[in-house]
């Protein structure tokens, strides 16, 4: 498997814990998997990773997390033709449940509608939320992780996400 780039935001350090983690998990498993704050490292260096993983927050009310959506319009004009990409997404089911997890779906559409082709997507069985921009059919279009009211089941949900996409990258 090529080394994979993972992308992620965070404001309050909890997508942050997530994205530790993931790198973890992939790293145990013998991959190699570089992580970047996008604060810090901007979009450039997406172009040079086949496999990608984006994280981002739901903020402010079915918004992405300020860092992404300061590069939003030019993520939107990226191509992603020869990439495999997952996305993960941290939010609160509870507090706002007409919104929960809605950045995930806000950047794997251009994602996907740029050429991209995505993997990991999750399954909406044990959440309780009224509607998500996250959602395509039944299901999430990346791993949904919710520190706020579900901590216990976070560390479980990252392990059995990342075995899934390890044999979906290329
Ligand atoms: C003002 C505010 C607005 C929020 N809006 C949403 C939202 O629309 N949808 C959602 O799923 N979570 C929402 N959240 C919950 C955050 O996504 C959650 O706290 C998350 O853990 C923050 O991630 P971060 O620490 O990586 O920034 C909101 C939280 C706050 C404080």
């Amino acid at each position: 498997m090529a080394k994979i780039g993972m992308f992620w935001g965070s404001s309050t350090e909890m997508t942050s814990i997530a994205a530790t983690e993931i790198k973890r998990e992939f790293e145990k498993l013998g991959h190699q998997i570089d992580s970047f704050d996008i604060a810090k490292s901007g979009l450039k260096p997406i172009a040079d990773y086949k496999n990608i993983i984006v994280g981002c927050p739901t903020w402010n009310v079915g918004e992405l997390q300020e860092d992404w959506d300061i590069l939003f319009d030019d993520y939107q004009k990226l191509r992603f033709d020869d990439k495999t990409g997952a996305f993960f997404g941290v939010g609160d089911q509870m507090g706002y449940s007409c919104n929960y997890l809605d950045a995930v779906g806000l950047l794997a559409r251009p994602f996907m509608e740029n050429g991209g082709k995505l993997v990991g997507k999750w399954s909406t069985e044990g959440y309780e939320f009224e509607e998500s921009v996250a959602l395509e059919g039944e299901e999430f279009l990346g791993l949904a992780l919710d520190y706020d009211n579900q901590d216990s089941e976070s560390e479980e949900r990252i392990l059995k996400w990342v075995d899934q996409i390890k044999s979906e990258f290329v």
